[in-house]
């Protein structure tokens, strides 16, 4: 029945589905790689899994599965200019950002998250594959940063509401 649901149609429903942005990194033959992710999902606490899913058409998506380690960059909603930047062409990606080797991967300065994981398993998902991983570190900063969230093809900010 999937000829039922066409891609414009897809897109729109699923720009409701609010989600995370991220930058996935890592450090493949000496050269920094990088891509904004917002699949990335929590998958289980014991073992810890998390993962992300990834167009198959992705050359850095071919580079980053050869990666010893991942690093996936929570990006604050200070930090939209460096989902912009990580955009760029796949070379280009953290150039003039401030990051660091951390736990084996890139990791962008004063993101509200950064978690590094080995990956565990792709598993075929359509025109996407799923990056199964184990986490092995995690770090949030002391104060806690608000996210950057992208819905309805745009970066928002999150408002409080009261919860009482
Ligand atoms: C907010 C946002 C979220 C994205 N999330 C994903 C994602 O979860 N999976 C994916 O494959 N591409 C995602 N993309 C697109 C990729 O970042 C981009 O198209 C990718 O770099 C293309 O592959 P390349 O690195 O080979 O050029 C996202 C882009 C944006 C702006």
């Amino acid at each position: 029945m999937s000829h039922l649901i066409g891609p414009e149609h897809f897109r729109a429903v699923m720009g409701q589905v609010p989600t995370c942005v991220t930058v996935v990194t890592a450090m493949v033959d000496d050269e920094p790689q990088a891509m904004v992710i917002g699949s990335f999902v929590s998958v289980s606490l014991d073992p810890p899994l998390a993962g992300f899913f990834c167009t198959t058409a992705s050359e850095t998506w071919q580079a980053l599965r050869r990666a010893e380690v991942l690093g996936v960059n929570v990006l604050g909603e200070h930090q939209i200019d460096i989902s912009n930047a990580c955009m760029r062409a796949p070379e280009e990606r953290l150039d003039g950002l401030d990051w660091s080797m951390v736990d084996g991967a890139p990791r962008i300065a004063g993101t509200s998250a950064w978690i590094s994981l080995t990956l565990h398993q792709v598993v075929d998902a359509g025109d996407h594959e799923f990056a199964l991983c184990n986490v092995v570190t995690m770090d949030v900063p002391d104060d806690p940063l608000s996210p950057v969230v992208f819905y309805a093809g745009a970066y928002r900010r999150l408002a409080d509401v009261t919860n009482d």
